[in-house]
This record gives structure tokens, sequence and C-alpha cells, in this order.
């Protein structure tokens, strides 16, 4: 294949977003790197990227903030400055992670601040009791102040993204897009307000929400933490959260007694990037920016939110931690922004020329304070030498340094005292409480959109129901990432306390009105159902780990589900759960009626609410969601956004029928296609994926490229021929006849995996022992060889076999540029088939099989 193409499809892929222009995995040259194409255009961007026009802050908002500078605030913040000395200046302005900071170790370096990260909880116990984190949060207090408690206390912020949602027992509020759904800006209030108290509880002071992003190609796998891919109701919502957690600034409430310090995140154009690909290129005019991305700053500024994070992402080549223009030019000096502007999770460190610990341009660049989790001290070591040598002016350091102080100030932080005997503090009663657990289950009511009902809506009084599907009963799936862990596996419902699961509620509300429910995750039943509803959609995830390829929601369980129902004439009601609207067509097909319930959080009895009809007849809540994210009529439909020239969509943006409305919908096409760079698969059909090429070696003779239905090896220690598995041809036998080590491989460009083995994504491998095992097979990346796992497997049937790239990598592999991500190797004789190969989600943690001997 054609280079450019292939890089263009890599970089569109997201597979190799990260693609190395530079060789390796081959002829390393310095010819064949001067022949590179793919290096050649790396160049060429990054001059194009150097010349981009200059940002002009004149054309951008000009904002009022309500929290303006009073002289005894200024005062204090000076006599602060000039008592400190630069060591203290210079802990102020660093952020270290709870798992890699000892309160000691806060004391000592005279840090600004902690945060704990989504994997990160006292003890590194993700299920701490509130009172540990109390306890914490007073000795990171007590460290900061000091024994004689003049020091300047510490402050911690947290993921609050979706209720205090690292925190077991809390209230969990919907994620972002089930509430733009909900389009209510004063229940987003309602909610930022009970976020705000449930922190306070455990003592912390800082959350970093709400997320502002305005994604626009649902492939990111953060979409669900976006309220909309329209700027209205980003700008709507952005105002009136930051007041709920922050309180009404200009009155007393304002960052008082149950209220925290609130974050606007990601600036800026973190939800444009290309493909969807996390922390990747936003290809967007500065009025794009401005109007699409930045949609939210001016109402967050306008209610005096007091930081804002710095977005992964880039523009024109350039990552946002270092872009001054934006991040001073713009947000600060233009638009009034006087809060501090807080680094992501070493953010910085991707900056071109620096590292995690080491990076003055994102201080210059106007980043106040760094998230320098694991990387902090090194970090503050170079701060103070670069300070002294002048790489950083002290101007420079004591304007970060206010900035974060004044916000302190502001706060309060010296009045509060220790976290423990503050309002509130310890009040464990307040987590989950019935009240805050009635906001949320409003906001699960007024979350659900329904897209199709031909009638058997609402579930009449009195019927007998099964509830099926592997979500009914799952508050895993439920409540998504950033919940308890950062991408919110390996949770149960015990974990979940002050909680009811989608099927909780459903039993409930249908006994009340006289009927009855039986939960069964496979649809099987025995008494012959009236009505069925079966609960399903994708699994957690959160940054990156949840980017895909396309949008097909793919996962074939449910269907099977639906259509057992069809075939036997039971009605069946679809609650899709999801994270991003996803084409559904054979589901909705499959269904009489079709809910999408987003990622609702703990309070699943919000969809019988709306669901189920009471005794009189009616449902006490009619639907009132309507999409905040337009729904596609394809798989590859990933960017289709309101406003778009060519706007073909399923759903449009505002979509969402009432029970007044007729809800029947005519069968709609389920033809699937996906663009090549749309499937990010190494081997599939066949063939090889997005570029790579099929060989054959033997430790005799030339490697030989598999063009056609047959090939063996020189040697013939190895042949392949094509067979069918789902189509013709679609798999490839690998015959070993034992008499020599031979190797099937997919080889191409090299790409860099680094990522990929950040996320935890497991090389997967399907395939059949066509005869039991005669020897050793080794599957393989690079040069590292493990044994492939399944070899004891039953002959004759496919089986999935998934391994860690770490495991790859902790043997020596090189993901960093990977030229052959697929190997599968063996000296004995064995006969398998092999339908798939592709980078896919695997148990996090998951044990690596041995390494090849
Ligand atoms: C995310 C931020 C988050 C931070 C701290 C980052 O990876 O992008 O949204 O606030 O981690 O957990
Ligand atoms: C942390 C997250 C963070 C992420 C960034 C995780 O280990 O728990 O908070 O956002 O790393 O890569």
């Amino acid at each position: 294949m054609d280079v450019k193409i292939k890089r263009a499809l890599l970089l569109a892929s997201g597979l190799g977003a990260l693609l190395t222009a530079g060789c390796g995995g081959g002829d390393e040259s310095p010819d064949a790197m001067g022949e590179n194409p793919a290096a050649q255009e790396a160049t060429e961007q990054q001059a194009d990227a150097n010349e981009y026009p200059p940002i002009r802050p004149e054309i951008w908002p000009q904002v009022q903030s309500p929290v303006q500078r009073v002289p005894a605030i200024e005062n204090e913040v000076q006599r602060l400055l000039s008592e400190m000395t630069l060591e203290e200046k210079v802990g102020q302005v660093v952020q270290a992670d709870i798992a890699s900071v000892t309160p000691e170790e806060v004391a000592e370096y005279h840090l600004g601040s902690v945060l704990n990260g989504g994997n990160s909880a006292p003890g590194g116990d993700l299920r701490a009791d509130p009172q540990d984190w109390l306890d914490l949060a007073d000795a990171f207090w007590r460290a900061s102040t000091g024994e004689d408690g003049t020091g300047i206390p510490v402050i911690w912020g947290t993921d609050a993204v979706h209720g205090h949602s690292n925190l077991v027992g809390a209230t969990i509020f919907p994620h972002n897009i089930g509430l733009g759904a909900a389009n209510d800006p004063d229940l987003i209030e309602r909610i930022g307000a009970v976020t705000a108290l449930e922190i306070a509880v455990t003592g912390l002071d800082w959350t970093f929400a709400p997320t502002v992003a305005t994604p626009q190609d649902d492939r990111w796998g953060r979409t669900y933490e976006g309220y909309s891919e329209g700027p209205d109701i980003v700008s709507a919502y952005a105002g009136r959260m930051v007041t709920g957690l922050q309180g009404e600034a200009g009155t007393d409430e304002f960052l008082g007694a149950g209220k925290v310090i609130s974050t606007t995140k990601h600036f800026l154009g973190d939800g444009g990037t290309e493909g969807g690909v996390d922390q990747g290129e936003t290809i967007a005019t500065e009025e794009e920016l401005r109007d699409i991305h930045g949609a939210g700053y001016p109402s967050a500024i306008e209610a005096g939110v007091q930081s804002a994070m710095a977005s992964y992402s880039s523009w024109h080549g350039e990552k946002m931690h270092g872009n001054k223009a934006l991040l001073t030019d713009v947000l600060v000096d233009q638009m009034g922004f006087d809060g501090f502007v807080v680094g992501d999770w070493n953010g910085h460190g991707q900056v071109a020329g620096c590292e995690a610990t080491d990076c003055p341009k994102a201080f210059n660049a106007g980043l106040d304070m760094f998230m320098a989790p694991d990387s902090w001290k090194g970090l503050y070591e170079n701060l103070v030498k670069q300070v002294k040598d002048g790489t950083i002016s002290e101007a420079r350091l004591n304007e970060a340094a206010a900035r974060i102080l004044r916000v302190k100030l502001r706060y309060g932080i010296f009045d509060k005292g220790l976290p423990s005997t503050r309002p509130n503090a310890g009040d464990f009663d307040l987590l989950g409480s019935p009240e805050h657990r009635e906001v949320a289950r409003e906001a699960v009511r007024k979350s659900l959109v329904l897209l199709k009902n031909d009638g058997v809506l609402p579930i009449e009084p009195g019927a007998r129901v099964l509830v099926a599907g592997d979500a009914a009963d799952n508050m895993v799936k439920q409540t998504g990432g950033w919940t308890l862990s950062w991408q919110g596996e390996g949770n149960t419902r015990e974990d979940f306390p002050n909680a009811d699961t989608i099927y909780e509620g459903l039993e409930a509300a249908i006994g009340e009105a006289g009927g009855t429910a039986v939960l069964s995750e496979d649809g099987s039943f025995e008494e012959r159902p009236d009505v069925a509803i079966v609960v399903f959609g994708e699994p957690p995830y959160a940054e990156f780990r949840g980017d895909r390829m396309n949008v097909d929601f793919a996962d074939p369980g449910p269907l099977e589900t639906l259509r057992g129902f069809q075939e036997q004439g039971i009605p069946v009601v679809s609650v899709f759960l999801s994270g991003r609207p996803l084409w559904v067509n054979p589901e909705l097909n499959a269904s009489n009626a079709f809910v999408a319930a987003w990622l609702p959080g703990t309070e699943g009895a919000g969809v019988a609410d709306v669901l189920v009809a009471q005794a009189g007849g009616e449902a006490a809540y009619d639907f009132t969601g309507k999409l905040s994210f337009t729904w596609p009529k394809a798989p590859d439909q990933t960017r289709i956004n309101v406003g778009d020239e060519d706007y073909e969509p399923l759903f449009a943006y505002g979509y969402g029928l009432t029970y007044g409305d007729d809800g029947s919908l005519d069968l709609l096409s389920e033809d699937y296609e996906v663009s090549e760079e749309q499937t990010g698969v190494i081997f599939a059909e066949g063939g090889g994926e997005e570029g790579w090429q099929m060989m054959l070696a033997s430790e005799e003779g030339e490697p030989v490229e598999v063009n056609d239905p047959t090939a063996q090896t020189e040697d013939g220690a190895l042949k392949l021929s094509h067979t069918d598995r789902r189509a013709q041809e679609d798999s490839v036998k690998l015959e070993w006849s034992g008499d020599a080590p031979a190797s099937f491989m997919m080889s191409g460009e090299p790409v860099n995996w680094s990522r990929e083995l950040n996320g935890d994504l497991a090389l997967t491998v399907d395939y059949r022992l066509d005869e039991a095992s005669g020897g050793p097979i080794r599957v393989g990346m690079g040069d590292v060889l493990l044994e492939l796992p399944g070899q004891d497997g039953t002959v004759g049937e496919f089986q999935t076999v998934a391994i860690r790239l770490a495991c790859f990598a902790d043997e020596g592999a090189e993901l960093q540029a990977m030229a052959t991500p697929l190997v599968l190797q063996s000296a004995a004789a064995n006969a398998i088939t092999v339908s798939d190969a592709k980078l896919g989600p695997t148990e996090n943690g998951a044990a690596c099989p041995p390494a090849a001997e």
C-alpha cells in the first residue's frame, strides 16, 4: 500500500496516531531514512505547524468575572509571597498524587496541592471508608501547615465528575452525556450542589469538573464526559455547574460551607480531535475553537470558576500545555479568567522538548500548577534550578504562586482549619442520602431518550415481565468509567451500598403496579412473559481505553436475545446503556421500543419511573429527554454533528419521543459498511488490514509475501491456505510440518504502540486448533515470543485469546516501533486456523503467558 495512504489510515484509526516517523524494524541505513516519505511528511507537517496564523485574542469574548480582586486578599497574597522562600513558592505550583507522595514529603517540599487520580485512594484502597479519606485529608493539611500551624495549607483535588465518584457510598449521577439529554440547567446546578456537599463530607477541597468539552467525533472514549456535541447546551450548563459546586459568586455562600473549588476542562479543543483519538490533534479554525470548543468557558468565568485545566490535545501540532497564546493571551488576558491554570496528568511532559520532570515551556506559557502525579520531585528540583538560572523568571513564579494563593484565600483555606473540623465534614449520612439520591433519580428520568415505541411502552399494570440482558442488574455497566476506579472496572454490587440497579427499580415498580418481574440475563424463561425488557450496552471505559474505530455497537449477544423474543412473538423493550450514540439498527429492528439510557449511575430506579405504568394506568413520568448528540445511521458515521452541511442522521440532535407520539419505525437498513481506516484490525477476512502484509518465514530462505490463496516457506516447513469461518476464505489455515521452525507474521511499517501499551490493550487472536497440539506454538510481537494461550483447547472450536501488550513489552518488545505486531511460530507439527487478530481490551492486569524457551 502507498505509504501516504497507510499513514493517513493509521492516523485516522487511532492505532497509529503516534506512528513513528523513524524507520526501525529493519533497514536503518541513512538512505532508507532519507527515502522514508512518512518521515519526510512528518517534517513538512512540523514546518506547517509552526506557521499557523497567529491567534487574535481580540476576536474572543471579554467576560466579566463576578469575583474581582479585592485589597484584603491582594495584600495578603503579597505578604505571603514576601515571606516565602523560592522553594516554598515552587512547592505551591506542584501537585502530586496521593499514591506517590506522603504527608511528610508534602511538608518537606512545601507542596501546594495533592490529587487522587482515577486509580488512587487512601492506603491504595479504592474502597476505603469515608473516614479514611477524611483522616488522610487531615494528615496532608497538618503536614502542610506544619507544627506551628503557619504553613500554607494544601488543597486536595479529585475527579468528582459525576458525583463524588471515587467514593464508596456516594451518590453517582448520570455521566454528562445523559445530563445533556435532560436539558435542564436548574437540575445541573442542584447536582453540582449535592456533589460539592458530598466532597465536603470527606474534607477535600476541589473537583476537576465540569468537563466542558464539546465532543465532535463519537469514537472518542471521553464522549460521555461531554454534555453535548452542540455548544448551546455546553454553554448553558457550564456556569450552572460551577455555581452548584462553588456557590453563587458574590454571596457568602461562595466557596463557603459545603462548597468546593471547580475546574473547567480541558482547555482547549479536547473534544475535537481527529478520528476521536484521545489526546490527539484538533483540526479547527480559531473561530471553531472559540465557538464550538470554547463554548463553556464564558459562562463558567461569569459564574466565577476558579481553575481551568489544560488539554492534552494539540492544535496545529502544538500541545495545549505549551500554548501561550491560548492559555495566557486568550483565557487569562482576554477572557478575564482570574483563577489558576492546572495541567493535566503529566500533560506538560508531552510538550515538544519537555519531560514530565522538566518543562519550563509550559510554565512560561501560563500553566500555573503542574499536575505531576509521580514526577513531582524531579519536577520540583528542576523548577528550583530553572528559576535560579533564569530559565523561568522570578516574576513568572510569583505570578503563578499568586494565582494559586489568591484562590486559596478566596476559598478561605486559612480560616477553614483542619478538614475534619469544617462544616459537614464527617457527616457520612449525607453520602448517598435519600435527598441526594432523589436528585440523581430525577436526573436519570430526565436523561432517558425514547427512540422507538410501537405502543409497548409504558409497561401495563399487572404485566408479567421478563428482564434480560447483562446490564439489567449490573452496577458496573450502569455507572461506567470514572467510578471508584479510573476505567470503572472491577466494581461489584457491594461497592454501591446506596444504589438500585435498573432491575431492582423495575422489580419494585412492576410489583407495585400489580405485575411480576423475573430476572433472566440470557432471556430464558419457564413462564411465558407478556413483555420482555432487555438491558444491554457498552462495558465501562474511560480515557483512551474507550476510543473506538467506528460507532458500531458490535456486541452480537444482545441482538440474539432480542431476536429470540421477536421470533417467539414476545414484545420487547431495549434499554441501551452507552457512553455515546452507537449504530444499533439491527437492535432497533429487533425491538418494539428502544430507550437510550446513557450511563445512569446509582439510581437505576429512575428508569422504571418512566417505563412502568402505575396501577391507575399511566406512567408517573413521561419521557422528556432529547438527544444532545446526533444518532448515526451507519457504523462509519462517526463525526456527524448538528449544523453539518450534509446532515443525514438516523435521529437528529434534539430528537426524542414522548408517550403522545407515534413512535413506530420502518425497518432500518442493516447493511454494514465501515471504511478500512475504521477497523483497527491487524488481520481479518483472510488478509492483512491497515497495510499489514502477511508473510511466511523460516530459517532457510527468504521470507515470502503471501498474496495468493496458498503459500509456503521455501523449505516447506509452513504451509498457508485460505479457508472459511464466517465467510468465504476469511481465515487462514497454518500447517507446520515439524521439520524446522517457521513463522506466520503480519508485517509493515513500524507503528508506535506505547500509548496502547499504557492503556493496557491486548493482542487478541481468534483461532482454532485443527488437530491436537504437536508441540508448542508461540505468539509474538517483534522478536519476543510467548507461549500461545489456548493450546489445550478443544480441537475444532474457535477461541479468542488475549495477550496484554505489557506481556510483550516486559520481555523487551519495542512497542514504540513495532513492525511485526503478530507472529505465530512453531517448530513442531501443528495445524491451526486463524480468523482474526486485532488490538482489544482485556482484563486489567491479566496474567502473561510464559516466554518461549
Ligand atoms: C484526565 C483529567 C483528570 C486527570 C486527573 C487526566 O488523565 O484527562 O480529566 O482530571 O487525569 O485524574
Ligand atoms: C490515573 C488517572 C489519570 C490517568 C492518566 C491513571 O493512572 O488514575 O487519574 O487520568 O492515569 O493516564
